[in-house]
């Protein structure tokens, strides 16, 4: 290993995902392996993603992380572990440009600087860790030139984050939970990509909360130790429920779609509810969502939209086709117009262009109203991001994106 003062780096970027058939509970708590098997759907990375710089140099001291600008510690096991197991797989790299040789032993000694940002709110409670665990593994496989495909790296990042191992690929993701004790069967794998079924779109509600939730690994813990729904739900419920998600995402089954989808995300919560003390995720303006889809699909021949929500009050959306998406926007604004002050470039993100097409000044049409029924009471949502499925995590080729500095390896 040359001793100049040279900077080595990559930046990756990763999108976040959000599970169709829920992750609820940890059979092994360190290395993080589940009680079930999940599946997620990948959202589109230019709406909702981490971006990620790491370099390595001789001159770094010590290992240090800056999180969306500010320094956080990498003292916790979850890092310590994604750390010691990427380090552990380093491979030989050389740049002859730039003279630069690392040998595989040298990995354990070289210090590393992580820079990551996401390109939507972290208090939005949008799965930050998921999308910031798997951009962090996938970029160090990178610059460690780690010899392993996405499913084993997935392994890596699930001790970051569990929800984090699905992040390794677009389109749809199923997290088989595995049964070995190492967890090295504890793999994402993909099921397809994101071209497959790319009819859906997907429109988030980022709902106000109140409160600070529980998060979801002390939430899930004290499930696992005080609720018997959840241990019906991965016994009884759950792998039936794969077997008929993995085969509606196959057959593009928007109807039986729908139906995995928002029962699994409502017994996830009564799940909540079973577990002693209670854990409320959602809130009202939740709930008036559900009713508001529950109504629209039933006045409608078949299901259009599917709704899920994670640890937390947020909506998740999926409409059956982009002229169902137009109406639903326009059906939400209607429910949950931005406060006077608030423009609609803010308060709608992501495609602009749905929100071009719903034609959102004037009177909401009768036929979409008659859909949503009467919705008296103003809820509170932050805003909305109109997004779709995705791909999976890529290098930026583009230095001028990089986090850090190419020359001293701190942040820009
Ligand atoms: C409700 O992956 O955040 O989003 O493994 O403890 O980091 P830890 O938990 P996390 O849990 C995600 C739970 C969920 C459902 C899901 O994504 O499957």
């Amino acid at each position: 290993m040359a001793e100049e003062k040279w900077v080595m780096m990559v930046t990756a970027q990763t999108p976040t995902n959000i599970a169709v058939i829920k992750y609820w509970g940890k059979r092994d708590e360190v290395r993080i392996l589940p009680i079930n098997d999940s599946i997620s759907v990948t959202l589109d990375p230019d709406h909702l993603c981490t971006l990620t710089t790491v370099a390595v140099s001789p001159s770094f001291d010590r290992d240090r992380m800056w999180l969306n600008g500010k320094e956080i510690s990498l003292s916790g096991s979850r890092y310590q572990n994604c750390l010691r197991e990427i380090r552990s797989r380093g491979d030989d790299v050389e740049d002859k440009e730039k003279g630069i040789k690392i040998e595989k032993k040298d990995w354990e000694k070289l210090h590393l600087h992580i820079a990551s940002h996401n390109n939507f709110p972290t208090a939005a409670g949008l799965a930050s860790s998921a999308a910031g665990f798997a951009c962090l593994v996938f970029a160090l496989a990178k610059l460690m030139n780690v010899n392993e495909d996405p499913s084993q790296l997935s392994a890596i990042a699930r001790q970051g984050s569990g929800s984090a191992c699905r992040s390794l690929f677009g389109g749809f993701v199923k997290w088989n939970m595995g049964n070995k004790e190492d967890g090295s069967d504890s793999v994402a794998v993909q099921l397809v990509d994101d071209k497959h079924w790319d009819d859906l779109v997907i429109i988030i509600a980022v709902v106000s909360s109140r409160e600070k939730e529980r998060s979801s690994t002390s939430g899930m813990r004290e499930s696992v130790e005080t609720s018997l729904l959840l241990q019906h739900r991965a016994k009884e419920v759950v792998p039936e429920r794969i077997v008929q998600m993995e085969e509606a995402i196959k057959n593009r089954d928007f109807t039986s779609f729908t139906k995995l989808t928002c029962a699994d995300s409502n017994q996830f919560h009564a799940v909540c509810m079973d577990t002693s003390p209670p854990i409320f995720y959602m809130n009202d303006t939740s709930h008036r969502i559900i009713s508001l889809v529950e109504k629209w699909n039933r006045s409608a021949s078949t299901p259009e939209i599917a709704y899920t929500f994670d640890a937390g009050p947020n909506a998740v959306l999926i409409a059956r086709n982009r002229k169902v998406a137009v109406e639903l926007l326009q059906g939400l604004l209607y429910c949950f117009p931005p406060k006077p002050d608030t423009d609609m470039k803010s308060y709608v993100l992501g495609d602009a262009s749905i929100v071009k097409e719903a034609g959102v000044e004037g009177e909401l049409p009768q036929g979409i109203k008659d859909k949503i029924g009467r919705q008296d009471q103003k809820g509170e949502v932050s805003y909305f991001i109109c997004s779709k499925a995705g791909r999976g995590p890529v290098v930026l080729q583009d230095q001028t994106q990089a986090l850090l500095h190419p020359q001293t390896g701190l942040p820009k």
